[in-house]
């Protein structure tokens, strides 16, 4: 990323998706929602797009906007969308969960909220996808394949939910109706396992090496894992379709695409075994050794998945299922990497325009891996937990297993922001040479 210019609201994207994923986390203490209430309710519903649209979605398009030209090399097609986008997404998930709100009885009857949510997050994820996608566009070679597959997952989930929020008004129609009906699972496997996971999954490619000094994954292998993933993503949105417009039920279509994720998973697993054992650098950063945590929860979900279907039971069980693929795979990914990608970061953004002019500490130097290891290992075994307690069926205890899972996050929270402080760097280099501190939120480019 040496030599890369700095995205200028990047942390203030993370900043949002944290303040997010605080609320949800929030609301899972309060027992608001699942497992308190059914997995279709108002209330979960107002608790999943918190998570996926606000925490996950806006920290993988902040990240997204300092990595996608770093990935093709190419300045980002217009730097002055960004803010705009962060905006819309914000005003547009208010409004979507003021409708939910509204649709469980907890607001005054505003069912218009929904649509206007639509609205709002379709133009600012518009604005994300056609400023990304027309950067990515311009190479696109390995991981930027999987950042455009990933684009278009999320113009699907858009989509759908677009149509969701205008049938729950009342504004859609018969098809609309028909839609909502049955395609919710639709929306929810692009958007999780589209947008969320094949972006991840290219990303990742990219960080790992970087970070572990070790070759790019071969393109015709990551080809592979990219094309089952695809497969899987436009069965579910052509074969979905199709299959809900003929009223023929969705269970042929969803367990090709099942096989197809599968796939996709287990390739990943390979390349990325691949990445670790071909790095030159053989001492692991913690960011790492948390990624590993990560893809545990990857392989686990996959486990769990199948186990669940081989028993019957995965109906009855996908609350867990998509709580440990959210909050395992996904949130733990995401944090890991927003740990490393704030330090990186900060000291390209404080030490880059003095390099060579005065000594400067080293990226390792902001960060103080011994303290923040024990918020990350608090975070993992309190989402396995978490699992277990709704896979047996333990809302209360889930309570607890959410409490530890705040008390982790902060703890990380307090860690990225001291990074962000130089708090850890020593003071004759802290600020050589004319070197200013950055802002808390954005950069100052
Ligand atoms: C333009 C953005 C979006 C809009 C307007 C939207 C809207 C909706 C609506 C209206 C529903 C409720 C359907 C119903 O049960 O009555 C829904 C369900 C759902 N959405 Fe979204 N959504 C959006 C983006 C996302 C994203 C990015 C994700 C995840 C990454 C997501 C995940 C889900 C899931 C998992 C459900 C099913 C939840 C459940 O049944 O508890 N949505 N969405």
């Amino acid at each position: 990323m040496i030599g890369a210019s700095i995205s200028r609201w990047t942390m203030s994207y993370f900043a949002m998706a944290l303040a997010w994923l605080f609320l949800a986390l929030s609301l899972m203490m309060a027992g608001v929602g699942y497992p308190f209430a059914e997995v279709a309710s108002p209330d979960t519903l107002v608790l999943v797009h918190a998570v996926g649209i606000g925490w996950l979605s806006i920290a993988m398009c902040g990240a997204l906007f300092q990595f996608v030209p770093v990935l093709v090399a190419k300045p980002l097609f217009s730097e002055k969308w960004a803010l705009p986008a962060l905006v819309l997404l914000t005003a547009g998930l208010v409004s979507l969960i003021g409708g939910f709100l509204s649709l469980g009885g907890r607001l005054p009857p505003s069912l218009w909220l929904l649509p206007l949510g639509a609205i709002l997050l379709v133009a600012g994820f518009g604005l994300v996808v056609v400023d990304l996608g027309l950067t990515a566009w311009l190479r696109p070679a390995g991981p930027a394949r999987f950042v455009l597959a990933g684009l278009a997952s999320l113009c699907a989930t858009a989509a759908f939910g677009a149509v969701f929020a205008f049938a729950l008004a009342g504004w859609a129609g018969s098809a609309g109706n028909a839609l909502l009906a049955a395609g919710i699972p639709l929306h929810a496997i692009a958007g999780l396992g589209g947008w969320l996971t094949l972006t991840a999954m290219g990303v990742s490619y990219r960080l790992l090496s970087m970070f572990m000094l070790s070759p790019d994954v071969d393109e015709r292998q990551s080809r592979m894992t990219l094309g089952a993933g695809a497969l899987a993503i436009g069965m579910t949105v052509a074969g979905g379709i199709l299959a809900i417009g003929l009223a023929s039920g969705l269970s042929v279509v969803l367990s090709i695409v099942a096989v197809f994720g599968l796939a996709s998973a287990a390739l990943y697993g390979r390349d990325i075994a691949g990445i670790f054992r071909a790095r030159k650098r053989r001492q692991l950063e913690l960011n790492m050794r948390m990624a590993t945590l990560s893809f545990a929860s990857l392989a686990a979900t996959a486990l769990l998945g199948i186990a669940l279907v081989v028993t019957d039971g995965f109906a009855a069980h996908i609350g867990p299922f998509a709580f440990l693929a959210v909050f395992g795979w996904l949130s733990g990914l995401v944090l890991a990497k927003l740990y490393k990608i704030v330090a990186f970061l900060t000291w390209l953004e404080t030490y880059g325009p003095v390099m060579g002019r005065a000594p400067t500490p080293r990226v390792q130097d902001l960060v103080a891996e011994g303290r923040a290891t024990k918020w990350f290992v608090i975070y993992y075994v309190a989402v396995w937990a978490g699992t277990l307690t709704l896979l047996v069926g333990e809302p209360y205890a889930f309570r607890m297993a959410a409490a530890a899972m705040t008390v982790g996050v902060v703890g990380i929270v307090r860690e990225v922001i001291r990074t962000r402080r130089l708090a850890d760097v020593a003071s004759p280099v802290r600020l050589p040479g004319g070197a200013i501190a950055p802002h808390l939120l954005f950069a100052r480019n």
